[in-house]
């Protein structure tokens, strides 16, 4: 791993347009549980009866109370050192955009501001009829309405069978063709599109990097595959790098 973390540090060191995409795993070692591991959420629940436009017709209860469930979850989380890292990335490079596929929202906890969310967020909801959008924690009621015209409000969150954002994924594509760093953080590069962003910034020249555990179907398109958790790796090469001190110096 040694080699791998060194590879990445010469590649940061020089890097000057610089995108990251994040998944689960940048939030497990926060004890937010991933999707697809040993302990993940869809093992222990069935995604169709919770995450799809389905299920919230069929039951919007239920859905509500596992939307609930995770807020309540992700409210006795707070972000790791990873996620600091990544906030702190983006003071130090001048063209940066980290891109996530997590609704937990430990990246804006973390103080991250240029940051596309692929997937919304599970502390927004909107309504289903006018579509606005609100900041949102669920309370007591089972089934919250509306302040405005009363009808169901659903979480904002992208379900499967549905699309993303078009205003977004195109945002997020521009920025993995325009870097000529990127970096691939915790996710099993298993979920369209998120995961051809990777594969588009290498068409395009950039440099990948990938931080997990394991091995992903991307791992071996990719120039540097450290593999480690994000929350011990990422500080250790942010502090190899010697950025820090640059950044401390920039803002003196
Ligand atoms: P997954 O649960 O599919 O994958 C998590 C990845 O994180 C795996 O590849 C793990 O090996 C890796 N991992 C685990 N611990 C790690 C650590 N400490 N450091 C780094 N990596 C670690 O999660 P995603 O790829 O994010 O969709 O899943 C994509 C989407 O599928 C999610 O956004 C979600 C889900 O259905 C929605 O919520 C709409």
């Amino acid at each position: 791993m040694e080699n791998e973390i060194t590879k990445a540090v010469e590649i940061l060191k020089s890097a000057k347009k610089v995108t990251v995409l994040t998944g689960a795993g940048v939030s497990a070692e926060s004890n937010v549980p991933t999707f697809r591991g040993k302990e993940g959420l869809w093992k222990k629940y069935r995604a169709e009866e919770l995450a799809t436009p389905e299920a919230f017709k069929r039951n919007p209860e239920l859905v509500w109370e596992w939307y609930g469930y995770r807020q309540k979850l992700v409210l006795g989380c707070d972000p790791n050192p990873a996620h600091e890292v990544i906030a702190r990335m983006e003071k130090y490079f001048d063209d940066f955009m980290l891109i996530t596929q997590n609704v937990d929202g430990l990246h804006e906890r973390a103080r991250s501001k240029k940051i596309l969310e692929l997937h919304g967020n599970l502390f927004k909801a909107r309504c289903t009829v006018g579509r606005m959008i609100i900041d949102f924690t669920l309370g007591d009621d089972p089934l919250p309405k509306c302040e405005s015209c009363g009808a169901l409000i659903r979480p904002h969150i992208v379900w499967f069978g549905e699309s993303l954002d078009p205003m977004i994924i195109q945002l997020a594509v521009e920025h993995s063709e325009k870097c000529d760093t990127f970096l691939v953080i915790g996710t099993s590069a298993l979920v369209q599109p998120a995961s051809s962003l990777p594969l588009m910034a290498k068409r395009s020249s950039a440099k990948v990097i990938e931080i997990n555990p394991d091995s992903t179907p991307i791992t071996r398109y990719v120039d540097v595959s450290i593999r480690g958790k994000a929350g011990e790796v990422l500080p250790r090469i942010w502090e190899k790098a010697g950025i820090e001190k640059v950044l401390l110096k920039r803002n003196e």
